[in-house]
C-alpha cells in the first residue's frame, strides 16, 4: 500500500504536466541523478545518471552503464491530461452580475465529470527578470471555480442524454460582476509578482479532489489523473529502484501533449528522444555505427493505461481480449499497430513477468471498435525500436475522476524493474539473447 499513498500523493502534487514534471525532476535530483540543460555542453560519465527536461513539461532521464552503453531500456509514459485551458483574454462577463472564465478544452474529457465540483486554476507563467524572463509553477490552490449544471427543472429531457456546447455550457464561474478584471491580478498575487511584470501563462483547470482509497478491501483508487500520472510514476519508482546498469543504458521518458496528438516539440511525435540518444552516443565518443547497434538491441515499454471491462457495461469490450484491475500489467494489442506490441515485443516482456512472478493480461478492442493511439507508434516514427504496449486496467478513462486497481501499482513497479535490470542482446535479426 506504500507505493499507492505515494502515487495518490504524486498526483495530488502534480496538476498539471509542468507540476509532475517538476515533482519527477526532484525525486531525480533527490536520488542523485545530475540536471542537463538542453542548452548546455553534455558530460556524461560511466556509472552515473542524468535527466534533461523539455518546456518544463517532458522529461527524460538515464543512467550511462559502468560498462558497454550498447542498448536503450527505454519507459516512456505521459505528463499530461485532458482538462480546460484558459484563453489568453480570460474573462467572460454576464449581465454584470457574474464573472466567468473564457476556456476551451485541452483534449478530450468527459465534459459531465467537471460540473458542479470545486476547481482551482495551476500551470506555468513565464515572469520578468533582470536580464529576460524565466518559467515559474503557479498553482492557486484553493477551491475557485464551478461549473454548475442546468436545473433539471429547465431541462427536463437531459437524463435522455445531452449535447453539451463547449462555447456555452462549459464555461466556470469566478465571481459576481466585481470580479471582472481581477483573474490576471489573482495570478499575480499568487506568484507574488507585480502584475506588470506577468509576461505570459499556460493555464489549466483542475478538479480539488484528492485521490483515495475505495472498495470492499480497498481494491480501488480513485483519482484525477490517473491515465497517465499512474504511469509515470510507476515508471519513475521502477528506474530508482532499478540495479545501477553495468551494460546498456536505462531511461525513463515522460513526454507532455499525448493528450491532444504530441505534436509539439517536447511532445512524443518530436525528436527530443532521439536527440538525448544522440547526445549520449557524442558524450561518450560513441560511432555512428554504435548508435545503430544499439538501436537495434534497443526496447521500448510504452506504457499509458488501458480500458477494465465496464460493470455497467461488459459488452464494450471483446469478450476474451478484455481485462480487469488489479489482475496484472495489461499488454495491448492491435492489428493496424495503433499498439505497438508485436510477437517479439510481446514473447520478451511475458518472459520477463513470468520470470519475476508477475502476473499480466492481454487487451485488443471490439474489432467494431477503432480505440485510442498512444505514445508508442508516434514516438517510433522518430526512434525505431522494438516496442510494447502496456498499461493498467482503468474504468472512465478521461473522466476528471478515475478509478483503478489498488494492487496492480505494485505489479506495475516490479514489472518495469524487472524490464529495467533485463539484459537483452541480439544476434541475426529474429534471434535475442535475454537473461
Ligand atoms: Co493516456
Amino acid at each position: 500500500m506504500n507505493n499507492v499513498k505515494n502515487l495518490l500523493s504524486f498526483i495530488d502534487r502534480s496538476p498539471t504536466a509542468f507540476h509532475a514534471t517538476a515533482n519527477l525532476c526532484a525525486e531525480l535530483e533527490a536520488s542523485g541523478r545530475t540536471r542537463l540543460d538542453e542548452g548546455g555542453a553534455w558530460k556524461l560519465e560511466p556509472g552515473r545518471g542524468y535527466f534533461v527536461t523539455r518546456n518544463t513539461s517532458s522529461v527524460i532521464a538515464f543512467d550511462i552503464p559502468s560498462g558497454e552503453a550498447d542498448s536503450f531500456r527505454i519507459i516512456a509514459a505521459h505528463s499530461d491530461s485532458p482538462t480546460f485551458k484558459i484563453k489568453e483574454n480570460a474573462e467572460l462577463s454576464v449581465r454584470g452580475k457574474y464573472t466567468k472564465l473564457n476556456v476551451e478544452r485541452y483534449g478530450g474529457m468527459l465534459f459531465s465529470t467537471w460540473f458542479d465540483r470545486p476547481l482551482s486554476v495551476a500551470g506555468r507563467i513565464l515572469v520578468r527578470t533582470e536580464g529576460g524572463m524565466e518559467a515559474r509553477l503557479i498553482d492557486v490552490d484553493r477551491d475557485l471555480l464551478v461549473i454548475p449544471n442546468v436545473a433539471i427543472h429547465m431541462n427536463r429531457e437531459i437524463n435522455d442524454g445531452f449535447k453539451y456546447n463547449a462555447q456555452t455550457d462549459l464555461m466556470p464561474l469566478f465571481g459576481d460582476g466585481e470580479a471582472k478584471g481581477k483573474f490576471r491580478a489573482l495570478i499575480a498575487e499568487t506568484a507574488g509578482v507585480p502584475e506588470d511584470d506577468l509576461l505570459g501563462c499556460d493555464l489549466y483547470l483542475y478538479p480539488r479532489v484528492t485521490g483515495r482509497v475505495m472498495g470492499r478491501e480497498d481494491e480501488y483508487v480513485l483519482s484525477p489523473r490517473l491515465d497517465d500520472l499512474e504511469c509515470a510514476y510507476s515508471g519513475l519508482a521502477a528506474f530508482l529502484a532499478a540495479e545501477k546498469p553495468e551494460k546498456g543504458v536505462n531511461m525513463l521518458c515522460v513526454f507532455d501533449n499525448e493528450e491532444v496528438g504530441s505534436g509539439t516539440k517536447q511532445g512524443a511525435d518530436s525528436t527530443f528522444l532521439y536527440d538525448v540518444m544522440q547526445r549520449i552516443f557524442i558524450a561518450l565518443g560513441k560511432t555512428q555505427e554504435d548508435a545503430y547497434r544499439a538501436a537495434a538491441a534497443s526496447f521500448m515499454l510504452s506504457a499509458d493505461n488501458a480500458h477494465a471491462v465496464h460493470p455497467n457495461h461488459p459488452e464494450k469490450t471483446d469478450e476474451e481480449n478484455c481485462v480487469y484491475m488489479n489482475e496484472g500489467i495489461v499488454i495491448k494489442f492491435n492489428a493496424n499497430q495503433r499498439y505497438t506490441t508485436d510477437g517479439v515485443s510481446s514473447a520478451l516482456f511475458h518472459k520477463l513477468l513470468k520470470d519475476a512472478g508477475i502476473p499480466c493480461q492481454h487487451f485488443a478492442n471490439r474489432s467494431d471498435v477503432l480505440g485510442g493511439g498512444t505514445l508508442g507508434n508516434i514516438s517510433g516514427s522518430h526512434v525505431s525500436i522494438n516496442t510494447l504496449d502496456i498499461g493498467l486496467a482503468q474504468l472512465a478513462m478521461h473522466s476528471c475522476v478515475e478509478t483503478a486497481g489498488s494492487r496492480d501499482v505494485d505489479y506495475m513497479i516490479n514489472g518495469m524493474k524487472a524490464f529495467y535490470n533485463a539484459r537483452i542482446s541480439v544476434g541475426r535479426d529474429g534471434e535475442f539473447g535475454i537473461k
